[in-house]
């Protein structure tokens, strides 16, 4: 289950102290749980749960109770009770919409989340084998199945055709280059009549993506009967089954950046390709020419500004594998003065990755250039700062990939705290995933991505708690699939 990347903490997430990890209740319990959580005699939506406690969500600003209130809780599953007993108010904070998220702490009690947990899939077994698949089907719209079985077909004729040829090939003692060629041939020949299938289940989806229950359940669906067949390419079993806990990690984004042709047979290596041709994967490359191509803009204006000896100052957030840093020394090698890259990322493997590639290049071209590499999560740079960089001290900040995550009022705080690092004259470009997306289905129902799509008027808002002598801007990168907001620091 994807964790969302508020969540996802950096080096310093949980200290010293042991506190028994909060989980939200969609990480933890299945979706035919239904749990029910009640107040003091009242129902209220549960938000997230911990061995010691939990918070649910109040629909208005003025709670029932204050902190230090004693309340009578019951937690229902499935119809079943598996907690009743005493709590206190902890906390009151706003809700992440609207409303009041309350925290209650439990007394003299707690909640057995591995327990609950193996009940919840016995329940889910039980439940499963009685009815079988009809109660799900009949909650998913018969033009989604129609066309979810339209892709099934396309997918295991081609599959059975690629793999008896591919055996024969084989059999036959045929080198490589004779199976590179099937696989070539075979991509060249699918590519466009999946695309469109992808366009035409994306235009079936559109119709019900706004209504929760339908989603979820054409999900749940699409999980049962496509995804087994296309967990075979390495980029959609990795996007799907998340192992670091979100699908866009630094492997994914290498698999985009090698553009290849990967997996252990045609059939796999053909669907591998067309989920890194997407428009979403293609977008990534071309957005990072695109950050290249500003970067060497901003370091010119920063040598000419500067004369003899410049410093050039990047800072990258939510860098993962950092490719536009190592492209831009591979291509330029040497330059006047010195460039200094902070690079900044809550995955510590990301960092390796992103650490060992550009050093490798300023190493082998001996360029005058250093690398920062910050392991936090916007999360604390919100709170503390970024360390090592100051305020006004930027020539040129940029993210890719991470703010088609955050909403909207959190990613409007984010660029404000981003725009503050700037330097006089410098640049900020943030890249979030346009709206509308005719192929945004494959993300969402066959590896489980979620994204947000914005419209230029929602990219133009994001800029709304800047100085009005910030000079705004949105860009669309050469794929289409992106936007970038730039905004100049004058
Ligand atoms: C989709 S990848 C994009 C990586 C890179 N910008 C690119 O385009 O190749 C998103 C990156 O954001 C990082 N990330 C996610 N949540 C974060 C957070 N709360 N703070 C900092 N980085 C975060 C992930 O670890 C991941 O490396």
């Amino acid at each position: 289950m994807t964790r969302s990347y508020e969540r996802l903490m950096g080096s310093l997430g949980r200290g010293m102290f042991f506190r028994p990890e909060r989980q939200r209740v969609r990480e933890l319990l299945s979706r035919d749980a239904r749990p029910k959580l009640v107040v003091d005699g009242r129902q209220f939506p549960l938000f997230d749960i911990s061995m010691n406690g939990l918070s649910f969500l109040f629909p208005d600003n003025f709670p029932a109770w204050a902190v230090g209130d004693e309340t009578d809780v019951a937690l229902l599953l499935h119809e079943e009770e598996v907690y009743h007993g005493a709590a206190r108010v902890a906390r009151i904070e706003p809700g992440p919409r609207k409303g009041a998220r309350i925290g209650l702490g439990l007394v003299g009690g707690f909640l057995d989340l591995p327990a609950i947990r193996r009940k919840d899939d016995e329940r889910r077994l039980e439940q499963g084998l009685l009815h079988g698949p009809g109660p799900l089907e009949s909650r998913v719209p018969h033009e989604y199945q129609d066309v979810v079985m339209k892709i099934l077909h396309f997918y295991q004729f081609h599959r059975r055709l690629l793999d008896e040829t591919e055996n024969r090939y084989h059999l036959e003692g045929a080198d490589e280059s004779v199976i590179n060629n099937l696989t070539v041939h075979a991509a060249d020949a699918l590519r466009g009549p999946y695309e469109e299938l992808q366009k035409e289940a994306s235009r079936v989806a559109v119709s019900f993506v706004g209504d929760r229950e339908t989603l979820l359940a054409a999900k749940e669906y699409t999980e049962n009967v496509l995804v087994p067949v296309t967990l075979c390419a390495p980029l959609n079993r990795r996007a799907y089954t998340k192992p670091l806990g979100y699908p866009g990690d630094y492997q994914v984004m290498l698999h985009y950046y090698a553009n290849s042709f990967e997996g252990d047979s045609v059939f796999a290596k053909v669907l591998h390709k067309f989920a890194v041709e997407h428009p979403l994967s293609n977008g990534v490359r071309t957005r990072k020419d695109l950050m290249i191509e500003m970067m060497n803009h901003e370091h010119q204006r920063v040598i000419e500004r500067d004369g003899d000896d410049p410093e050039f100052r990047v800072a990258n957030l939510g860098c993962g594998p950092a490719r536009e840093i190592s492209d831009f020394i591979s291509t330029n090698k040497t330059w006047p003065g010195r460039v200094l890259w902070t690079l900044i990322d809550q995955e510590e493997r990301a960092l390796s990755v992103a650490y060992r590639t550009s050093q490798a290049e300023i190493s082998k071209w001996n360029s005058a250039g250093e690398l920062f590499l910050l392991n936090l999560s916007f999360v604390q740079l919100l709170s503390e700062g970024v360390p090592l960089q100051e305020p006004g001290t930027q020539d040129f900040v940029f993210s890719t990939g991470l703010f088609d995550y955050i909403r909207e009022s959190r990613a409007q705080t984010l660029i404000r705290a981003l725009y503050d690092l700037l330097a006089d004259g410098g640049l900020l470009a943030i890249g979030s995933a346009r709206a509308p997306q005719e192929m945004f289905w494959s993300a969402e129902f066959l590896v489980d991505w979620t994204i947000l799509y914005r419209t230029r008027d929602e990219m133009l808002r994001l800029a709304a708690l800047l100085p009005e002598s910030a000079e705004v801007d949105v860009v669309l990168e050469p794929g289409e699939a992106y936007y970038f907001l730039t905004i100049r620091k004058r």
